[in-house]
């Protein structure tokens, strides 16, 4: 099976399939009747690794490494672009070993010669190929991605995943751009957090378990069905943000994504601590389907909606929406407390 080919199959089946939302709905805010600000003054400017970011979500990695990708690699450009979003390319390891694939990613940096970049490789890349993946597409972060479940599930995926921790610590010291690791919706546990932030990460995109869920496409495309417990494989996002955070607090920044899809989920993640969000079955579902000017539309009642939401908890910025109460219970709740997180000081905090 060709690298091509399989970028088609994961497009197919992720326009596919019905967008999953993830299960926030253990994680609740706390309405404040005296909100006291107004909602002209809301801020939801944020940053990610010192580079500034105007709202606090990005498209996430999604393709490019086939010429017929090119055109869809505009297209998510030039809304990220028209929307003001940052935007991470797919992986660039089929550019990496043949550059009459580089044009499909570096399509991105001509349609959005301002705008923020992020490359992407697996964590089998070394330094060098992480600087090339950098130059092609003048990138501003480099993403290093993980995504084992994938790769045992897929037939010609990888099976030897040794190496990986060396290869982010030698990313982490010698690149000169953040390097910010992820998942891919399997979700990161508070023991991968603490890992990764020892080998020297400081951006962690959780990537959990509730949108995209690559097992599932994976088994399309063998034209398999997997039991449930399989296709339920790996940490719900709300779970995972909590753990990260736990690990990353004051020492790093964490990112949420999968199944981040609607104002709620992002509200609650950016509460919880998360400097940003990330999304990618719903914006290229949307653009692909509907074409830019829906995904602005949506973008724009997210972040409307955002602001709503901050203005009922009574607070203008981010840095103040970190700071709201946050009642977590529920399966969610006993998770965590038998995990040894403590709970109550969110459902406490002012
Ligand atoms: C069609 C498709 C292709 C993807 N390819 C990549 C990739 O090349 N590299 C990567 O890091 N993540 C890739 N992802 C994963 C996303 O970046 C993201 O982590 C995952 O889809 C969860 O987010 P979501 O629920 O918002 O879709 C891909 C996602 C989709 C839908």
């Amino acid at each position: 099976m060709s690298r091509k080919s399989r970028k088609f199959d994961h497009l197919h089946f992720s326009l596919s399939s019905n967008l999953r939302t993830s299960d926030f709905s253990d994680c609740l805010l706390v309405h404040q009747s005296i909100s006291g600000v107004s909602f002209e003054d809301t801020d939801i400017t944020t940053s990610l690794g010192g580079i500034p970011l105007d709202i606090p979500v990005f498209i996430n990695a999604i393709t490019g490494g086939a010429p017929e990708t090119r055109e869809i690699n505009k297209s998510l450009a030039s809304a990220a672009r028209r929307a003001g979003l940052a935007m991470a390319v797919g992986s660039q390891m089929s550019a990496l070993l043949n550059e009459d694939m580089e044009e499909s990613f570096k399509v991105i940096r001509e349609e959005n010669p301002g705008g923020i970049i992020f490359a992407n490789l697996g964590a089998y890349a070394d330094l060098e190929m992480a600087e090339r993946a950098v130059e092609m597409i003048q990138a501003d972060a480099l993403q290093v991605h993980l995504n084992i479940p994938q790769e045992l599930v897929m037939k010609e995926g990888d099976r030897d995943f040794r190496g990986y921790l060396d290869n982010i610590t030698a990313l982490a010291k010698g690149l000169k751009i953040p390097l910010m690791v992820k998942e891919v919706g399997f979700g990161v546990s508070m023991e991968t957090a603490q890992t990764l932030l020892e080998a020297g990460v400081r951006l962690l995109d959780v990537g959990g378990r509730g949108g995209t869920n690559f097992l599932d496409i994976e088994a399309q495309r063998r034209g398999i069905q997997l039991e449930k417990e399989w296709l339920n494989w790996g940490i719900p996002t709300l779970i995972s943000l909590v753990e990260a955070l736990h690990v990353f607090k004051g020492k790093g920044e964490v990112i949420a994504s999968g199944g981040i899809s609607n104002s709620f989920n992002l509200a609650k993640s950016l509460a919880l601590g998360s400097k940003a969000a990330g999304i990618a079955g719903i914006p290229l579902k949307i653009i692909m389907e509907e074409g830019e000017d829906s995904f602005l539309d949506w973008m724009g009642e997210l972040i409307h909606s955002l602001k709503v939401l901050m203005v009922m908890v009574g607070v203008t910025n981010l840095e103040e929406l970190k700071k709201v109460p946050l009642v977590i219970r529920g399966k969610t709740g006993e998770w965590l407390s038998t995990r040894g997180i403590d709970i109550t000081h969110l459902a406490q905090q002012r």
